[in-house]
């Protein structure tokens, strides 16, 4: 049966990519992301590969909740949320010491608040149903230090956390809440400003020394929410090229 999916961040990289997926599955995609002109596109991109009627877009900022309230209102319509995947997220670099406090609220309020709004929102229709699933991205960022990005850092470490503890909440009420882990993936959010050798340096780090495909990321998330995992509750998959299985000693050849 058809299932009710909101994608957040869904104009771009992997929600665009993970949109898409759920598509062909037949699924009802609501595509949601705050810019709306690259929502647009996005949407009309994927409209001719969707069931007639199953697409859905609306412009919302997740970090304010009288906007994912529409959302939900939408959602409502059609019968409730089955699956939630927040992609939506932003990304500022440098030294804690010398960033402004924008910085901070800037990261937190979409990165970790964007996730409590839809959360809080739409979880109660799945509680309802007694079924459902949430897929939060974070990232390797996460899961170890990165230089240069404290903040981005600890809003995913946050994300993990979070989804963690939402895991023991509503599991035995099946709702499982899972994670996914990328690390360098082929969007506008690493790809914009990054220079050729940042990215090879990134691929010869990578044990399989390729950077993921936005698609790569959206089977796993596709994968997280389907019965197929039903076991697997408060999980945190990193899509990574096997980054965050080295423990960073180089090869010692003798
Ligand atoms: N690209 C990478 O290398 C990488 C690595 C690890 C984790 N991630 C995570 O993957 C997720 C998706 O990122 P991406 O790489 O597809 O980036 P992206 O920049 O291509 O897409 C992110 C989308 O989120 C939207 N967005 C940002 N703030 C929003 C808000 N307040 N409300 C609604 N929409 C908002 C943006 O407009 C954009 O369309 C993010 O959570 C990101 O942190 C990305």
């Amino acid at each position: 049966m058809a299932r009710n999916v909101v994608i957040t961040g869904a104009a771009s990289g992997i929600g665009k990519a993970t949109a898409k997926a759920f598509a062909a599955l037949g699924d009802r995609v609501f595509m949601t992301d705050w810019k709306e002109e690259t929502l647009n596109a996005a949407y009309n991109e994927l409209l001719p590969q969707a069931q007639e009627g199953m697409l859905h877009k609306i412009a919302a900022n997740v970090a304010v909740p009288e906007d994912v309230a529409k959302i939900e209102a939408l959602v409502s319509e059609y019968g409730g949320c089955d699956v939630l995947v927040n992609s939506a997220a932003v990304f500022r670099v440098g030294l804690l010491h010398n960033a402004p406090m924008e910085d901070y609220d800037f990261q937190f309020d979409i990165n970790v608040r964007g996730i409590f709004n839809t959360c809080k929102a739409l979880i109660p229709h799945m509680l309802k149903k007694q079924k459902g699933a949430v897929v939060n991205v974070s990232s390797v960022s996460g899961m170890g230090g990165d230089y240069n990005m404290s903040l981005y850092c600890a809003t995913k470490g946050a994300v993990i956390a979070l989804s963690r503890a939402m895991a023991m909440d509503y599991s035995a009420q099946g709702v499982r809440v899972n994670i996914v882990s990328p690390s360098a993936v082929k969007t506008p959010m690493f790809l914009t400003g990054c220079s050729e050798a940042v990215r090879e340096g990134f691929r010869k780090n990578m044990p399989d020394r390729r950077l993921c495909e936005p698609e790569w990321c959206a089977n796993v998330i596709v994968y997280l929410a389907s019965d197929n995992a039903e076991h697997l509750c408060g999980v945190n998959i990193p899509v990574d090229g096997g980054l965050t299985a080295w423990n960073g000693q180089p090869n010692q050849e003798k």
